[in-house]
């Protein structure tokens, strides 16, 4: 009998990567994805920990589905409600003391023991708390689960965890010390994507560019695997996300200039410009170090477009320290980027601070930078207007006929079939710009 499963994902890509590989795991016991909740006999909320008032969000949801799932017990069916994720990692069984609706509660690191989990729910009766981890054991879990491929565009996920401790951040605490999966493990895994039409892999990690995987004859680095992917036959594209500006090696830099499967995109984040933050932050590194990095990215890849996250309202962050910030998003000239408010985690080293910001403060000064970055992303569109790129074609468009596919720089691509289907890399030239997409004619001549 065929089962159905909801999975809400929240957070970061390797969250979506992570969801994904649960519905490969799920699918040999008969559960069929479903988006509605009504339908569901599983749900799984995937959860993400990085800002505050998460866990907030996932006690309001997990109240609506205890609700539901009593209301259901009425009737005799059966409702199964999962936490995943960094929440599930960060409060473990606390989630089943607040809410005796929770079957299982398990982390980024386990799930691929869900099949067990179940079993272990329904022989004893009792709610399963499943976050102890081993990554390695993970991957290896993994690898069994035939992995379904729902766009010719994929995430990989290569390395997990954090050693970084910057001092607002909880990826230290939820997905544990960083770990790289082997190389052989990662092509095994592009290998099996590539022969079901895969044509772009994004690799993911928290800090993708710190990467070691075992290769063999010692450890091997990003630059070097992107290297042997590139070299499998039916991958078209490489990406990578997220890195950190002191894994920023000259190999992967060189890679840039060299290879051209790897997208001229890069997100590096610097989170603020300025160097007490930074040194309050704990990134070593400063921006003087990081600007010195975006030149030597620019001179071996002068087409590269930059995207960063930056963050607001650091503890004791001054009027003119958030000002360094802008400075350096005016100097740094970014395609796109994510901004936030800072927000307290407990257990972080920040959140203990005496000198908060006010909630006021932090809501101007990311008015600011936003403005500032729309109008750079605006601008950065713009300037597409006229010239011709390779489209990956990922799906079909809204109207009839038409097909939307990704630039070489990320951004959405609207345009008519005209004789392409999904999967091509087509040359399109770019005729205008829309708030969020760009528009553009297959141009075969080029
Ligand atoms: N590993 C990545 C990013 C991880 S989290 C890196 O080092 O760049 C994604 C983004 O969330 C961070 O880059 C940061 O900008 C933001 N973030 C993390 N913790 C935060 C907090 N406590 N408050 C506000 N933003 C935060
Ligand atoms: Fe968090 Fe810093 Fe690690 Fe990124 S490098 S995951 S921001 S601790
Ligand atoms: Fe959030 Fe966990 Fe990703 S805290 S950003 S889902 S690593």
């Amino acid at each position: 009998m065929n089962k159905k499963v909801l999975i809400k994902t929240y957070g970061c890509q390797m969250n979506v990567y992570d969801s994904s590989r649960m519905r490969d795991v799920l699918a040999p016991l008969g559960y069929e994805e479903t988006q509605s909740v009504e339908a569901a006999d599983f749900v799984i909320l995937n959860t993400c920990h990085i800002r505050e008032k998460a866990d907030d969000k996932v006690y309001s949801e997990l109240g609506k589905l205890r609700d539901m799932k009593e209301a259901r017990a009425a009737d005799g069916r059966e409702m199964m409600i999962a936490v995943a994720g960094c929440v599930g990692q960060a409060e473990g069984s606390e989630i089943i003391k607040r809410n005796k609706a929770v079957d299982l509660v398990f982390g980024p690191q386990t799930y691929h023991r869900l099949p067990a989990m179940l079993k272990q729910r329904r022989d004893e009766g009792r709610s399963v708390v499943e976050t102890e981890f081993e990554v390695k054991d993970k991957f290896e879990g993994l690898k069994s689960a035939p992995q379904a491929v729902g766009s010719v565009a994929s995430f990989l996920t290569i390395q997990e965890g954090c050693d970084k401790f910057c001092t607002f951040c909880v990826v230290p605490y939820t997905r544990g010390a960083e770990f790289s999966r082997p190389v052989e493990q990662v092509l095994a895994e592009a290998e099996k994507l590539a022969a079901r039409g895969v044509r772009e892999v994004t690799l993911l990690g928290q800090n993708v560019n710190a990467y070691r995987g075992e290769g063999g004859n010692g450890p091997e680095s990003l630059a070097s695997l992107v290297t042997r992917l590139s070299q499998i036959s039916g991958i078209e594209r490489i990406r990578y996300v997220t890195s950190h500006p002191r894994d920023m090696s000259d190999d992967l830099i060189a890679a840039h200039a060299s290879n051209d499967k790897l997208m001229p995109y890069l997100h590096l984040p610097i989170q603020a410009g300025n160097d007490r933050v930074l040194k309050a932050m704990n990134r070593g590194h400063t921006s003087a170090h990081y600007l010195k990095l975006i030149d030597k990215i620019r001179a071996a890849k002068p087409d590269i477009a930059l995207s960063g996250d930056f963050i607001v309202g650091f503890p004791g962050e001054t009027e003119g320290e958030f000002e360094d910030t802008l400075n350096i998003v005016r100097e740094v000239n970014y395609a796109s980027a994510y901004t936030f408010k800072y927000s307290p985690r407990p257990g972080t080293p920040a959140a203990e601070k005496k000198d908060q910001v006010p909630e006021k403060v932090k809501t101007e000064r990311l008015a600011r930078l936003q403005a500032l970055i729309v109008q750079q992303t605006a601008d950065f569109n713009a300037s597409c207007v006229g010239k011709t790129f390779n489209v990956l074609l990922e799906k079909p468009g809204r109207q009839d006929g038409q097909l939307i596919g990704r630039s070489p720089y990320l951004q959405s691509v609207h345009l008519a079939v005209r004789g392409l289907k999904i999967g091509d890399i087509a040359p399109i030239s770019i005729k205008s710009v829309g708030p969020n997409s760009l528009s553009g004619h297959y141009d075969p001549v080029h």
